[in-house]
């Protein structure tokens, strides 16, 4: 597990971190709750060992911040010998345990391994996953990958709560769909839905078209008008390609979602709005806060939930069951032989699923018979050869090993003894491989 421990006693934080290492767990370590908030934002943190006696912001609140952010995140608190109101409020506040200083280790472990246990009944992949039923969802949608069925599940879990929901993910990769199933599977369902398309709103307009305008509120402002905000009262509001969004109107948004209230722009009176706001973008808004083009304080608050869809490329064994469902929402009796399915799976469709979409469209638009043929796929797809290597045979023939691994791998979730049987090499020399091709997991 991803292990943060919080302690402002350097001593006693070195000496749990060491022992949990040994127990192979990824430990990081902050030294206030301050330092411990940054790191939580910073890092994935599954476990939070927190002293709750701490100079500066202490225990209580850095639980009640953490929670604010990341309802899933597992804390143990560590409190006081006998301090048993301490503990009592701990978990009232949403702490999972406590235990007494000084921290007997082998409780430690056993608490750890509690968690553990149910966090994987929690998050259960194979359980919650299999359990998902796609033709019972509001939204038709296909997630035959573990990586898609693990959208889903969080999908599920995070629907009925009120927490924002930060969405990240190529172009093409079903953003807005998953925005949509996050509405229709919440308790909003009934009330408006309302996307707003951050990257086409001209930079002059953004306050009207979020927060409305009174009448003559500006030159053109001929009737009162109301902001998408108004529009989404009691539902849901999607900032689509929110990354977009000026410096200026970020912190307006900002002000208006800790304080649920508009201004209409030429307005006197703040408005109460009451919107579940759901975020996405196919940018990487951690970078773009740590580079200052983002406000940090609105990636935080957006941020509560974050939910990654994964591209394509890494969900290629979707692909035969997207084409059946693409071509039946076209009404076409197209069929598509195995050479041109495994042309299809080749390609890296940096568009993603809607790329998909579009090719199968062209495609059964344009063939001569429902029988779809390598010939009968756009040249794009038809002449694609892999990505290109650069350089020199060895380089080449490093550039396929890479790529052969990965496909590997991707294809075994990332399970190295399955990838290499698969492989038929040993995992030790799979390991080696990785290793000296630079291979990690997402990379
Ligand atoms: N898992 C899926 N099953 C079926 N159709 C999908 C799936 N994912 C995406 N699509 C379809 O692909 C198209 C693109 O999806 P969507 O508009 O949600 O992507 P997006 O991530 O919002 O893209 P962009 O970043 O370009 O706005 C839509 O037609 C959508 O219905
Ligand atoms: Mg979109």
């Amino acid at each position: 597990m991803n292990i943060l421990i919080v302690d402002d006693e350097s001593l006693q934080r070195g000496l749990l971190a060491g022992f949990l290492a040994k127990q192979g767990h990824a430990v990081v370590e902050a030294a206030s709750g301050e330092d411990a908030l940054q790191r939580f934002m910073a890092e994935p943190v599954d476990l939070v060992l927190l002293d709750h006696r701490m100079p500066g912001m202490a225990g209580d609140e850095v639980l009640a911040r953490m929670k604010e952010r990341n309802p899933l995140v597992r804390v143990i608190m560590i409190t006081a010998y006998g301090a048993v109101d301490t503990a009592v409020r701990a978990m009232q506040l949403g702490a999972d345990d406590f235990l007494e200083k000084p921290v007997d280790l082998q409780l430690l472990l056993a608490r750890i391994g509690a968690i553990e246990e149910r966090l994987y009944i929690a998050g259960d992949a194979a359980r919650v996953e299999a359990a998902i039923d796609t033709a019972a969802l509001p939204v038709k949608l296909i997630a035959a990958s573990p990586a898609m069925r693990h959208v889903l599940s969080l999908v599920l879990r995070a629907a009925p709560s009120p927490w924002t929901v930060l969405l990240q993910g190529e172009t093409g990769t079903g953003k807005e769909l998953i925005a949509r199933l996050l509405h229709l599977l919440s308790p909003r369902k009934e009330q408006p839905f309302v996307a707003l398309n951050c990257a086409a709103v001209p930079e002059g307009l953004f306050e009207s078209e979020l927060f409305g305008h009174e009448k003559g509120a500006f030159t053109g402002a001929i009737n009162r008008r109301r902001g998408v905000f108004e529009q989404a009262h009691r539902g849901t509001l999607l900032l689509d390609e929110v990354g977009e969004l000026p410096l200026a109107v970020q912190a307006k948004l900002l002000r208006s979602l800790q304080e649920q209230t508009i201004r209409r722009v030429g307005g006197e009176q703040p408005v109460p709005v009451d919107v579940r706001i759901v975020a996405a973008t196919n940018r990487d808004l951690r970078q773009m806060a740590a580079d200052g083009n983002f406000r940090e304080d609105l990636y935080f608050r957006l941020n509560v939930i974050a939910i990654e869809i994964p591209p394509l490329r890494r969900r290629k064994e979707e692909i035969p069951e997207l084409v059946r469902f693409f071509l039946a929402k076209f009404g076409s009796p197209a069929v598509l032989d195995d050479q041109a399915m495994q042309q299809l799976a080749k390609y890296h469709f940096p568009g993603n699923v809607r790329e998909l979409e579009h090719i199968l469209q062209r495609t059964v638009t344009l063939a001569r018979s429902p029988q779809i043929g390598l010939r009968d796929l756009p040249p794009e797809i038809r002449e694609y050869r892999g990505p290109v290597a650069e350089g020199d045979l060895v380089h080449r023939l490093a550039e396929v090993e890479r790529q052969l691994l990965i496909e590997a791998l991707e294809r075994h979730q990332w399970v190295q003894t399955r990838a290499a049987a698969d492989l038929g090499i040993s995992e030790r020399v799979l390991r080696y491989k990785m290793e000296r091709l630079g291979i990690t997991k997402k990379g």
